[in-house]
């Protein structure tokens, strides 16, 4: 047996045995009672009993054991060409001291903290005061529109929002505070006060009493630095937000010992950093991503994480990212395909890398949508290092499946993301529950329980957990995903069986735009469908029938939804192209048939089901729906 059977088999034959040894790379100030607590299954507690703090685990204990000196965070600024390095101390020095101006302000554990702010050392730092006194954050995307703020705020019910003046996206400068005024004008809930971070790009007009400035917040000697909070391990950490099936998004709560057992052992099975090595994950606080492998992993396993404010391409050239490389000695680099085809399109020889000496690097991971053979083959051949694509969502927090390079590198088979991760048992469903044969495309689930670190519970509602994920199919979660294993037990995953959709990497719902595009007075019916695209991967498309009697003309329609979507959700959704159509095919009772015009679209004949209510509408259709049209 390989190194790689031999820990998955352990894994899943053990559970409490292997994760109780993982459990021994966090230091606990009380160690857990139980690793596992079935008690209330199908939602399964890890580490019940157990006394923790994740800032503890992340800083502290590195400063105590010498390593006070080694750079923890990295900021490197491709629009503004800063570069700030935090060691450990510094970082801890910051961290406490905002920890202590929560304190002042009366957040106490179990309190809430929404933060909207840029990729910034400050969102880091409050992100992480946060964990230090118990609070709960809840990182909020800044590509997103005042709505969908405010749909978080009032599902958070924060008692802080922590923001800044603007953001920095390419040459643009996007003013966050009028974004934040217009979230809160349209919330129900109102926290008690917001710090904002003034950057000196755009300073934002404070509202005072209720906004407070980061700057003298930070100064020594404003406040009593914060001593770390005792939590239960099954306290929660987080509350990210997530696209779900329906308009409403779905808060993935994680808890604090199950995450830092979790991403710990991560770092050293499957992306094989440890203790002064260089991590550069270029995605954004506000994804998964960013929480798991920006902030908490590397620190929580005493190496240094780049902070990476800038684009792949335009800030100012291709190089961007091989310039980050280069300079801090990047051991293991981590991004979306979608980034990696951007830099391709401008420098398809891969020119610019020569410029730079990225020696340092061993590994390219990608994640966050499918990653295409070519890109995989060209990322490969140009930067001379495995390629490793793995997969994994919001709610796990990390790999589901990955090939585990600390623990072995199995042969890399373009278009899989290899292996289960040890812990997840991987199982592809037909529609009856049952496993379906080698190289049947099915649902993948995972056979519960699901280890440490993966969703505790949608935020405040037990039961949309168990009913969105865990009653599909009885004794497992619904991934949402479709696609197969192979004969060696790879793991091909093929795309969402629900609306969620990924634009360049960023994960949507055709649900919620609907519901956006349902909105305007004009609109009868609508359908968004997600279609290929060459560089995001899928784009988002509307389909809209106008009422009866409404006279205005459809391109001026189509530009007043894609404005609509813009103001709703946000610039990230980006549905650029919305067709004014006389019908949508649907079945005999009334059902849209999606699936029919996604295939079309994306160049496939279309299957149309005996139950569809009148053949012709699809005939109507092909011809602004195929590609190219
Ligand atoms: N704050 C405000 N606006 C944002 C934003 C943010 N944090 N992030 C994106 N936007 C805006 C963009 O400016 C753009 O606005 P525009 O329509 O006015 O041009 C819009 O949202 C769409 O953004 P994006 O989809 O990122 O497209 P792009 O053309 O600006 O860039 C890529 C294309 C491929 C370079 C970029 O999408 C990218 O780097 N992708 C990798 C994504 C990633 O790392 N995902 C995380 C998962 S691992
Ligand atoms: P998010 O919750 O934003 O991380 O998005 C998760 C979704 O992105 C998954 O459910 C998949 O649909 C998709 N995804 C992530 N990584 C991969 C991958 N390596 N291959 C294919 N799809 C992926």
């Amino acid at each position: 047996m390989g190194a790689y059977a031999e820990e998955y088999a352990r894994s899943i034959a053990d559970r409490e045995a292997f994760w109780a040894e993982q459990a021994a790379a966090i230091d606990w100030f009380r160690p857990p009672q139980r690793v596992l607590d079935a008690d209330r299954a199908p939602i399964y507690r890890w580490f019940r009993g157990g006394r923790l703090n994740t800032c503890y685990n992340a800083l502290d204990r590195h400063v105590i054991s010498g390593a006070a000196d080694r750079p923890a965070l990295v900021f490197h600024s491709a629009i503004t060409g800063q570069r700030r390095t935090y060691t450990y101390a510094e970082l801890l020095e910051r961290v406490a001291q905002f920890g202590g101006a929560l304190i002042q302000l009366g957040i106490r554990p179990g309190d809430r903290v929404v933060i909207y702010m840029p990729m910034v050392p400050e969102a880091v730092i409050a992100m992480l005061a946060c964990a230090r006194v118990g609070a709960v954050h809840s990182v909020v995307f800044g590509g997103f529109a005042p709505a969908e703020l405010a749909s978080r705020i009032d599902d958070a019910r924060p008692k802080l929002i922590v923001s800044a003046s603007c953001g920095l996206e390419g040459a643009k400068t996007i003013a966050y505070h009028p974004m934040l005024e217009a979230a809160l004008a349209r919330s129900a809930h109102q926290p008690e006060h917001c710090i904002v971070f003034q950057r000196e790009q755009l300073r934002a007009d404070l509202v005072e009493p209720r906004d407070i400035d980061f700057a003298p917040l930070m100064r020594p000697g404003a406040f009593e630095p914060a001593s770390c909070a005792e939590v239960e391990a099954t306290d929660p950490l987080y509350i990210l937000y997530t696209s779900g099936t329906t308009g409403k998004p779905k808060g993935i709560v994680r808890d604090q010992g199950g995450h830092a057992v979790a991403l710990a052992y991560s770092m050293r099975a499957i992306y094989d950093i440890g203790p002064g090595e260089v991590m550069f994950t270029a995605s954004d606080i506000g994804w998964v991503v960013g929480h798991s492998y920006i902030v908490y992993a590397p620190l929580l396993v005493g190496a240094t994480t780049i902070l990476y404010e800038g684009k792949p391409v335009g800030t100012p050239d291709a190089a961007a990212f091989w310039r980050v490389v280069a300079e801090h000695r990047v051991k293991t680099m981590f991004t979306a395909p979608t980034a990696i085809r951007a830099i391709r399109k401008v420098d398809p020889d891969g020119a610019l890398m020569a410029d730079h000496d990225m020696t340092s690097l061993r590994t390219l991971f990608l994640a966050g949508e499918r990653l295409d053979p070519d890109t995989y083959a060209w990322a490969g051949e140009k930067l001379a290092v495995p390629v490793v694509d793995h997969w994994w969502q919001t709610e796990t927090g990390w790999p589901i499946a990955a090939n585990p390079r600390g623990v072995e590198e199995l042969p890399i088979k373009a278009g899989s993301p290899s292996m289960p991760v040890p812990g997840y048992e991987v199982v592809v469903l037909d529609g009856s529950g049952d496993a379906v044969p080698t190289g049947t495309d099915g649902a993948i689930c995972v056979r519960l329980p699901l280890p440490p670190g993966t969703l505790a519970t949608v935020w405040g509602d037990d039961q949309r957990f168990v009913d969105g994920y865990l009653t599909t199919f009885d004794g497992h979660y619904l991934t949402g995903d479709g696609g197969y294993l192979d004969e060696d037990g790879y793991v091909f995953v093929m795309g969402r069986t629900d609306d969620v959709i990924n634009v360049a990497g960023h994960r949507l719902s055709t649900g919620s735009m609907e519901a956006v595009l349902a909105s305007h007075p004009a609109v009868a019916e609508c359908a968004v469908i997600g279609v290929a695209d060459e560089l995001k991967g899928q784009l988002p498309r509307g389909l809209v029938v106008v009422k009866a009697g409404i006279d205005t003309p459809p391109d001026e329609i189509a530009a007043e939804l894609v404005a609509l979507v813009r103001d709703e959700i946000g610039a990230v959704a980006a549905l650029r192209r919305i067709d004014i159509v006389a019908a949508l095919p649907k079945t005999r009772s009334g059902k849209i048939l999606r699936k029919t015009m996604r295939e079309i679209a994306d160049g496939l004949p279309g299957a149309v089901p005996s139950t569809i209510e009148d053949p012709a509408v699809v005939e109507d259709l092909r011809p602004i729906l195929q590609p190219g049209a």
